[in-house]
Parts: structure tokens; C-alpha cells; sequence
């Protein structure tokens, strides 16, 4: 199976690039499956019903939410309804959504896919992203490939949960800070340690990224104006963090997949035309 899978779609510049470059990466990475992060479509923050079918249309198959995923509380329904969308699994019992999505489609092996979200550096409290992926994996469908997101600040804390998942996910893939890091690759079986020897009995096949990156304006700060987060990085002074609009990307990863295990990881980039529809349309 060839997936792809898309960083965080910021703003209306994110939606639009997504939009027009889909298409040309699908054909290009014959890919069957598009996976992509949607908690910041809304204007930066959040996810409303309507750009969650705009996502759909665009030729996303699935989608999922970090730490903003309640902020356009109107995806509440939505996101306890459909089964392509999910919210991390790690916050209060209480929390409402769906939590895992198993993705199916005709001749193909089906995915299970689930995000947890970081506890280091991140304002939203959640329960332990470790022990809630464990959780996780013990109801996970015996013949599907597992697909974890780590949503989460803290590259310390990705890469421990990437060597955590070793072996038992297809795939763990870092979203959240909007900017790629280039340690796309296949883990080695097992977790390195000096004193037992590295102990490669078991595992393999998992791909592993830091950071997809994001579906959005790469000219600001993270995905928002850069004039008003100097503005308010240098005086204290408040500014609102209106989305930038300059260089629309699309980053994430190309993975594929053989049964459960991964055999391949490609980072890329594809660079949005701001002259050429649907940018330029009405
Ligand atoms: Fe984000
Ligand atoms: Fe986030």
C-alpha cells in the first residue's frame, strides 16, 4: 500500500495549496491512501463540518486533530459521528470524539490509526502518550497496519516514542510544530542499548519522522504573520496571529507499506502556485 501523509493544514493558504497540489503528488507517489493533520484549517485554529468536507473533496481519505481539536467546538458532532476523523486518545475520559480510525479500502490491507498527543511543552494536559499507545495497540485489529501520530512539541519526546513503538507500528510520524525535520527513515529492529547489546530479536518495519512539517504558508512563523509575531515577540505587546499567506507548501511523507510493516519513507515538499487556480479563482 503507498500512503501519503500530510503535515498540519493551516488556514485558507494550506487548504488551497493542498487542493491544487493533491492531485499532481497522488499521481506522482501512485498513492492509494492520503492521511493528513486538519487541526489548523479554520483560520489557523481548528476544524469546522465545512472544511472538513472541503479536506475531503480536496482528495484527503482521512483526517486527524491535535491539541486545537476542540477549538471550533461546532467538529464536536462531527467528529463523534463519522469514522475518519479522529482526536487524540490521550485526554480526560470525558473527552468526546472518536479516538481510532480503522481505514479500509477494497484490495488492501486495512490501517489503524490513532494520535497521541505530547505531555513535554504543550499547553493542553493529556494523560501519558506511552502508556495510552500501549492501550491502544492491545485493541488494535490483528491484521491492520498501524499508524500512530505523535502530536507533540518535544523532538525528545517524538523519538522516544518512534524507539517506544518500534517494531509494533508501521508507521510513527510527528506533527505539531509546522516545521519538517529530515530524519525520515526506516528504525532499526529493537531499541539500542549498550548494556544488553542492541537487542534486534524482534520488530522492524517501522518508518519513522520527527516532524511532517506543514500544508501552509512557509513565509511567517509557523503558518502565521510574521510582522505580528515579531511585533509581539519584541515589545510583549498583544497581535493578532492572522495566518500568513507568502509560499504555500504542502510537506509530509510518502510511506510504503508491505502487510503490517513499512518498507519505505520519503519526506517531501511541494511547492503551491499562488498565480494558478484555485488561489486566483473568484
Ligand atoms: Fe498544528
Ligand atoms: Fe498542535
Amino acid at each position: 500500500m503507498r500512503l501519503l501523509i500530510l503535515g498540519d493544514i493551516v488556514g485558507d493558504p494550506g487548504i488551497l495549496a493542498v487542493t491544487q497540489q493533491l492531485p499532481a503528488l497522488r499521481q506522482r507517489y501512485r498513492a492509494d491512501l492520503v492521511i493528513a493533520n486538519a487541526e489548523n484549517a479554520h483560520q489557523g485554529t481548528g476544524l469546522t463540518p465545512n472544511l472538513y468536507k472541503k479536506l475531503l473533496a480536496a482528495g484527503i481519505d482521512a483526517m486527524t486533530l491535535g491539541d486545537h481539536c476542540y477549538k471550533k467546538n461546532q467538529i464536536i458532532p462531527t467528529l463523534q459521528q463519522v469514522d475518519n476523523l479522529i482526536r487524540p486518545c490521550n485526554l480526560s475520559a470525558q473527552a468526546l470524539g472518536r479516538t481510532s480510525m480503522v481505514i479500509q479500502k477494497e484490495g488492501l490491507a486495512s490501517l489503524y490509526v490513532f494520535t497521541v498527543l505530547g505531555r513535554l511543552m504543550m499547553s493542553m494536559p493529556a494523560n501519558d502518550p506511552f502508556a495510552a499507545a500501549d492501550a491502544m495497540l492491545s485493541t488494535a485489529p490483528r491484521d491492520a497496519a498501524v499508524i500512530v501520530e505523535v502530536h507533540a512539541e518535544a523532538t525528545s519526546e517524538k523519538v522516544a516514542l518512534g524507539w517506544h513503538l518500534n517494531g509494533r507500528a508501521a508507521v510513527v510520524f510527528g506533527t505539531h510544530t509546522h516545521i519538517s525535520t529530515r530524519d525520515a527513515r526506516l528504525l532499526p529492529p529493537g531499541i539500542p542499548s549498550p548494556e544488553a547489546g542492541w537487542d534486534n530479536s524482534g520488530g522492524g518495519g517501522t518508518a519513522y519522522v520527527s516532524d511532517l512539517g506543514m500544508c501552509g504558508p512557509i513565509d511567517g512563523v509557523l503558518g502565521r504573520r510574521a510582522d505580528r509575531v515579531l511585533k509581539h515577540m519584541t515589545s510583549n505587546m498583544p497581535a493578532p496571529f492572522d495566518v500568513a499567506e507568502g509560499n504555500p507548501q504542502v510537506q509530509g511523507v510518502f510511506v510504503e507499506l508491505s502487510g503490517r510493516c513499512a518498507s519505505a519513507i520519503e519526506s517531501f515538499t511541494a511547492v503551491a502556485d499562488p498565480a494558478q487556480p484555485p488561489f486566483c479563482e473568484g
